[in-house]
């Protein structure tokens, strides 16, 4: 199985980085999935949607197609996303507006929303209320908001506060809990409905 992790912020030194390159080492830490591709949205220059992408015209075959491919080979999906003014980045909106149904449609995603505050919920409602109904993506119950996020999930244990031992603890649950959605959903998805009868959800 092959996780996709995707990190929303459009910083290039971000702390969404810091957080997919955790989760992406306790993945593999765990043994849970096989593979996994790391989609930093702040380095992949992915252009904003126009008309051109439904032509494939060149400037997409060489940026959205190989990420494309990456998120079409998953299993599941990790969206970790900072809170921007309490809403997600316009990177990561503009992500769901770009695949078919085929790509990220009925596939298991965790929601890993961080601030360097108190904030951190806004972003959670958000994915959960939109962007959901062409790309079919399914968001499992349980989600993370890791709040003060500088002062967890650092190498340095002196750099750490004092939740960074409960964060830790309760991502490994979650990312667990994900890999068996992951290994359910293939059973759903092996029941071959035509995902493009209805190419846009009502
Ligand atoms: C444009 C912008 C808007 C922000 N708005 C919020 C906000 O609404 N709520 C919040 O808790 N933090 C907010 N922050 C602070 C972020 O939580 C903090 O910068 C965090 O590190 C962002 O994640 P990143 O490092 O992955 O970009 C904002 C930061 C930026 C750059």
């Amino acid at each position: 199985m092959k996780v996709s992790i995707i990190t929303g912020s459009h910083r290039s030194n971000s702390q969404s980085a810091k957080v997919g390159s955790y989760l992406q080492k306790q993945i593999s830490e765990l043994k849970l999935f096989k593979e996994t591709y790391l989609l930093n949205l702040a380095h992949a220059d992915i252009p904003f949607w126009d008309e051109d992408l439904k032509e494939t015209g060149d400037k997409w075959k060489d940026t959205w197609k190989p990420v494309e491919n990456e998120l079409r080979t998953s299993d599941a999906f990790i969206i970790v996303t900072p809170e921007w003014n309490g809403m997600v980045p316009s990177k990561l909106k503009n992500l769901f507006l770009l695949p078919k149904a085929d790509v990220m449609g009925h596939k298991p995603a965790l929601i890993v929303a961080i601030s360097a505050g108190m904030g951190g919920s806004y972003p959670v409602s958000e994915l959960r209320s939109s962007g959901y109904k062409n790309t079919r993506i399914c968001y499992i119950p349980e989600h993370i908001i890791i709040r003060n996020v500088e002062q967890v999930l650092n190498e340095q244990p002196d750099e750490n506060n004092k939740n960074d031992i409960y964060i830790r603890q309760r991502i490994d649950y979650v990312l667990t809990m994900l890999s068996k959605y992951a290994e359910a959903f293939i059973h759903l998805r092996n029941a071959d409905f035509d995902l493009f009868k209805y190419p846009n959800g009502m």
